[in-house]
């Protein structure tokens, strides 16, 4: 017999007031992730929502987009690409240089990582001000890729993240 799904992922994400500065309410997904029906329900949520979307690669961000993006993309028989801080994949890249709070910083995806023309779904666990996504975006709409969507575990709403973003579809499991 198939087991009722979770559809309510929210009491498995914890709240550590001020981490990592004061005033900054952190949404901890470690709780969600050790939990395996947590972790089975948020994977198979995320396919439910984005299959429809029908891309050919997952592109994840470091670090929690990897926990997320890799699981779904093994799912949907894709593939998945990891975007990485500076420094890290060892063959030819793009960059795209993004503003932080205060100053800049940089994500690098392999150049040969997808053909143009791929239809690319960006994954990640949260997304606030939507500058490491819509970053992530730029990389890969310079590639020559289609960005078929967006998908976050959780959307922090009143920071607006998705104004940032491209006009695609975005899901969202959890909203604060
Ligand atoms: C967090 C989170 C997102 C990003 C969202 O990553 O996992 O990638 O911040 O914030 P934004 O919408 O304001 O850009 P973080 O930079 O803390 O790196 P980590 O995943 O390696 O912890
Ligand atoms: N990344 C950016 N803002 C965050 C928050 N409030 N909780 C967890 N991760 C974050």
């Amino acid at each position: 017999l198939p087991v009722l799904p979770i559809m309510d992922l929210k009491p498995f994400i914890r709240e550590i007031p001020d981490f990592p500065k004061p005033g900054i309410l952190f949404r901890d997904i470690t709780t969600l992730l050790q939990n395996p029906a947590g972790l089975r329900a948020t994977i198979e949520l995320f396919e439910e929502k984005c299959s429809h979307l029908n891309p050919d690669y997952i592109v994840g961000m470091e670090s929690r987009g990897f926990i997320f993006g890799a699981p779904l993309a093994y799912r949907m028989n894709i593939g998945f690409v990891p975007v990485r801080k500076p420094g890290k994949l060892p063959a030819a890249v793009h960059s795209v240089e993004y503003e932080l709070e205060y100053g800049t910083d940089t994500l690098e995806m392999h150049q040969d990582a997808v053909q143009p023309g791929s239809r690319i779904l960006i994954v990640d666990d949260l997304i606030a001000t939507g500058g490491t996504a819509g970053a992530t975006a730029k990389l890969v709409q310079q590639i020559g890729c289609e960005l078929v969507g967006c998908a976050f575990l959780i959307e922090l709403k009143e920071l607006q993240g998705r104004d940032r973003l491209p006009q695609v579809p975005i899901v969202t499991l959890v909203e604060y």
